[in-house]
């Protein structure tokens, strides 16, 4: 009941955002995601999110790299948060003029924040009343979704797409947020190919029958087939950008690769407050 109440609360927040264009309360620190600093009501759900078993799986990782990666689900009122909304609300901006269920997130390079945001997109998504999400992860190479959000999952991707499994028996909830996700488990010899394959795209079909929204993970869009063709089967694309990282010459490239009819925009990522204020593309 009170998880209900919170999301109504959260809901109604938004909403008086939207409508009213009501400033969204900023958090002090907007990527100090570290556990001390998440809200209180969340930390049952933390601390099982870092649980050494996850951290130790992500290799490299710590804790603070995984929390960045959700830092809508563990700070909501955080600037990081509110940018993401600012974000969704510009697709929906888009897809009042063209039909945008199915969105994927791409970069050029590694690293430079696609799954991070990818499950901020897709949190603050779910956080709309009335509105099914389901996030994709789409890297078979080096999936992160389910790391990130604390999942282990019994099957995945590759064992939908081979019919080993049913979507039904792959979707998993997140524990706190109203949203679905399709993860990775198996890693398939042949990512490319099941990405490209007729069962991806009635996997597609099928999904966008049941969903409102559909985010999509990918990998780096440079080298990899992969990211070109998941974007051919959305109907839109962010690319993301990792402020002062990204060559501007990779950016190019990546735009000639991509359907630019596809592409709602480049996420700016890693800028400091002051710079990306009102500025979140
Ligand atoms: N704005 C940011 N500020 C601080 N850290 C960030 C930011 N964006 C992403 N990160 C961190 O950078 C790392 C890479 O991010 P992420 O995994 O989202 O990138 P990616 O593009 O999905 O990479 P890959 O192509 O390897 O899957 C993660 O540890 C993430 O927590
Ligand atoms: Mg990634």
């Amino acid at each position: 009941m009170a998880k209900h109440y919170e999301a109504l609360q959260r809901a109604e927040a938004e909403r008086r955002r939207k409508v009213v264009g009501e400033p969204a309360p900023v958090a002090p620190t907007e990527w100090d995601t570290t556990p001390a600093s998440a809200p209180k009501h969340k930390k049952g759900l933390l601390d099982k999110m870092l649980s050494r078993r996850q951290v130790a799986e992500s290799g490299m990782e710590t804790a603070s790299d995984l929390n960045k990666r959700r830092i809508a689900m563990l700070q909501p009122e955080s600037f990081a948060s509110e940018q993401f909304r600012t974000l969704r609300g510009r697709i929906d901006s888009l897809a009042t003029q063209q039909a945008i269920k199915t969105v994927s997130i791409a970069s050029a390079n590694s690293g430079e924040g696609k799954t991070m945001a990818s499950i901020n997109l897709a949190v603050v998504t779910s956080m709309s009343v009335g509105r099914k999400v389901l996030l994709v992860d789409c890297d078979l190479r080096q999936p992160k979704i389910h790391i990130s959000l604390g999942l282990e999952p019994a099957f995945g991707l590759s064992e939908v797409l081979s019919g080993k499994a049913s979507l039904e028996d792959a979707v998993m909830r997140v524990e706190g947020v109203d949203l679905d996700v399709l993860p990775v488990r198996g890693r398939p010899s042949n990512p490319s190919e099941l990405l490209a394959s007729e069962a991806m795209r009635e996997l597609i079909a099928k999904v966008s029958g049941l969903y409102d929204q559909i985010i999509f993970d990918t990998p780096a869009c440079l080298g990899l087939p992969d990211a070109k063709t998941i974007s051919e089967l959305s109907d839109g694309v962010v690319l993301v950008v990792r402020a002062g990282v990204t060559p501007k010459q990779d950016i190019e490239t990546v735009l000639e690769i991509l359907d630019q009819r596809r592409v709602l925009g480049l996420l700016l990522n890693g800028t400091d407050r002051e710079a990306s204020q009102g500025r979140p593309y």
